[in-house]
């Protein structure tokens, strides 16, 4: 649980354990053992104190986040007993849940695939390359936080469509991850000292669509290279989400004119309708062998916070997700 708000990044020190009995059915609940939890930077983002496309953690409330659950006890007939189900049920053991708190995760798929290529992670990128702005062959696509769980499907998901992809991470492993693992032709290292000059060099004919998940100055280097008539699709606000001066973002809107961008705000939560086809797509593109999952996978709850820590800072590479049960380990 929340105990207290972080001033820059949430940390072990922000949470609580709290130990408390499994819930009681009533009548249409099933009871969930939490089997995996998935680990995001908007969780970071809710335990401070503003507003964005959903509310703060309250102090005390459970912090929630997707989860992969099993489910172990029922009273209802469309949640039986040893059903896989994948919903937002957050840093707990057990959870009861009614059926339209959850989905089932029928097919052949592992936790691990349906909390990354099918959910979130694949997910953002997939529904706003095909909703907002698809990247088009020979086009130039720039994606920030490369290495992590969005960016690292934005990156493949821009390669599949043509596109000639620029991933921006921090540090040189990351960098190399970008463009070794996940084919970017082309990775920058905001970090880096030579970044400005390496931005440039990577994308001779300018930024035709950058996909843009963190802001800040990230964002206004990418700006300066921005093609005639480029689309930008703002994704997320890492950069301004972690920092002590939320308020405070990209300031440099002058390249967005002079080249006459256009800037496509995107929510994924706006497309609830199209999840199961998109899941049907991301499936066959994960069997195909087309998208390739890299996760961190940590063990135990009381790694939870730590682990948060991690994707805040960028101490991580792909998605983390943090293992509470063996699958089907546990029968009351
Ligand atoms: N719009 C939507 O529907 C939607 C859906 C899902 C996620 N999102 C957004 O997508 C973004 C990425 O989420 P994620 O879960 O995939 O997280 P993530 O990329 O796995 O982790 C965040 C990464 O941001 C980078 N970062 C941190 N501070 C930074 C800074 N000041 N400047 C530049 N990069 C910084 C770090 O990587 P480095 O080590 O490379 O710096 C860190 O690993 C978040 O903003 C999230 O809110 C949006």
């Amino acid at each position: 649980m929340l105990r207290s708000r972080p001033i820059h990044l949430a940390g072990p020190e922000n949470f609580e354990l709290q130990r408390c009995p499994v819930p009681d059915l009533e009548d249409g609940e099933a009871l969930v053992r939490i089997e995996m939890a998935a680990l995001s930077a908007w969780q970071g983002m809710r335990t401070k104190d503003f507003r964005n496309f959903i509310r703060p953690f309250d102090i005390g409330e459970l912090i929630g986040c997707d989860t992969f659950a099993r489910v172990v006890e029922s009273r209802c007939e469309a949640l039986p007993v040893g059903a896989a189900v994948v919903g937002r049920q957050g840093w707990q053991d057990y959870a009861a849940v009614r059926p339209e708190e959850v989905s089932l995760a029928s097919g052949d798929y592992t936790a691990e695939e349906w909390l990354t290529a099918l959910s979130s992670p694949g997910q953002t990128p997939y529904l706003a390359f095909s909703q907002k702005v698809r990247p088009m062959p020979g086009e130039t696509l720039v994606v920030t936080s490369a290495a992590g769980a969005v960016g690292s499907y934005a990156v493949q998901l821009g390669r599949l469509a043509g596109a000639r992809v620029v991933g921006i991470a921090g540090g040189p492993e990351k960098s190399a991850f970008v463009r070794d693992r996940l084919g970017a032709d082309a990775a920058v290292d905001y970090r880096s000292d030579a970044f400005a000059d390496a931005l440039a060099a990577a994308c001779p004919d300018g930024v035709d669509l950058y996909f843009d998940t963190v802001g800040g100055p990230v964002a206004d280097a990418v700006s300066e290279n921005l093609a005639k008539r480029a689309d930008i699709l703002l994704v997320g606000r890492v950069a301004a989400n972690n920092s002590v001066e939320p308020e405070r973002d990209m300031a440099n809107l002058r390249h967005v004119w002079s080249q006459e961008a256009t800037i496509h705000a995107f929510n994924r939560y706006a497309y609830k309708d199209l999840y199961p086809q998109v899941i049907e797509r991301l499936g066959a593109l994960l069997r195909a062998g087309s998208l390739t999952m890299h996760n961190q996978v940590v063990d135990g709850m009381e790694q939870t916070p730590a682990a948060l820590h991690d994707v805040l800072t960028g101490n991580h590479i792909g998605k983390m997700l943090v293992r509470y049960s063996e699958s089907g380990a546990d029968r009351l």
